[in-house]
């Protein structure tokens, strides 16, 4: 078994699509026959909720393994991996308390790399292809953490002016997180909700591709109201209409994703 890959899905500007793009991606990664550990980095709970419903959710969010308690002891979180409904993909929990994390954080030692310390034995061990890690829509000490615990960064954009507006404050907190983690990488902007009937999604397209050395992928992810109801269903797209438009989309990323060095 190969290497480890740690991917996270970052982008200070909510409703962009992290969430969304974490969990299908994940699941399209299982359909490529990779092994694949997600990690819900929000108190929104919004990654758990795409695997299991509110009630079970709910139960490891009030449970002693979920991210946030793992967290909280620095413990290594090999002892905080629940199995999903579907093969190949597990899941470390968030729990409401997450909230929190930056006052837990304020006064530790080395506290950018508290994630990454705490996620070591599970990348050691080789039994994952690929973690990837939903982080919320700030700029923190605990987003800093999941950068520093990630090898790439995928950033979702929506394709609408106040998506792209936002993205140069990412850019300049990755910049300054490069500072402490040098071997970040950029993986690539991956657009979403996008609506094809707009002149807008053009302009977006060539506003990304100007910016310098800044993958763009070539697939991006149109406005499906399946996404919708995949979500209320709590299951990926693909699970839960294979046919749809937005599950050969998230496949097609997926395959992207997986070419990358
Ligand atoms: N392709 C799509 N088609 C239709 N709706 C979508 C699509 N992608 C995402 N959505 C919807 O847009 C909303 C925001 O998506 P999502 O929660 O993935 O974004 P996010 O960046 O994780 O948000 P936050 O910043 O709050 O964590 C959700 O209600 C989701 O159902
Ligand atoms: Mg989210």
């Amino acid at each position: 078994m190969g290497k480890t890959k740690v991917i996270c899905f970052a982008n200070n500007k909510g409703g962009s699509g992290k969430s969304t793009t974490c969990s299908n991606v994940g699941y399209g990664l299982t359909q490529l026959g990779k092994n694949v550990l997600m990690i819900d980095g929000d108190m929104q709970l919004n990654l758990s909720l795409s695997l299991f419903d509110e009630e079970q959710v709910l139960a490891y969010a009030q449970s002693e393994k979920n991210l946030y308690e793992g967290i909280k002891q620095q413990d290594d979180l090999s002892g905080y991996i629940v199995h999903s409904p579907y093969e190949g993909l597990d899941l470390i929990p968030s729990s409401t308390l997450m909230s929190s994390i930056e006052y837990e954080l304020f006064t530790k030692w080395q506290r950018e790399y508290i994630l990454r310390k705490c996620l070591t034995p599970v990348r050691d061990s080789q039994i994952y292809d690929y973690i990837l890690i939903d982080a919320p829509p700030t700029l923190g000490g605990w987003v800093m953490n999941i950068l520093c615990a990630s090898d790439e960064v995928i950033i979702p954009v929506e394709s609408t002016p106040w998506g792209l507006f936002g993205l140069g404050n990412m850019f300049e907190f990755l910049e300054e997180v490069k500072q402490i983690a040098p071997d970040l990488k950029l993986g690539g902007i991956v657009i979403t909700k996008v609506d094809t009937r707009k002149n807008y999604f053009k302009q977006t397209l060539e506003t990304l591709k100007e910016l310098e050395n800044v993958k763009v992928y070539d697939t991006y992810i149109r406005v499906d109201s399946g996404i919708e109801w995949s979500q209320d269903n709590n299951a990926p797209i693909m699970a839960y209409k294979k046919s749809s438009r937005s599950a050969a989309e998230y496949m097609e990323l997926s395959k992207e994703i997986a070419k990358q060095q």
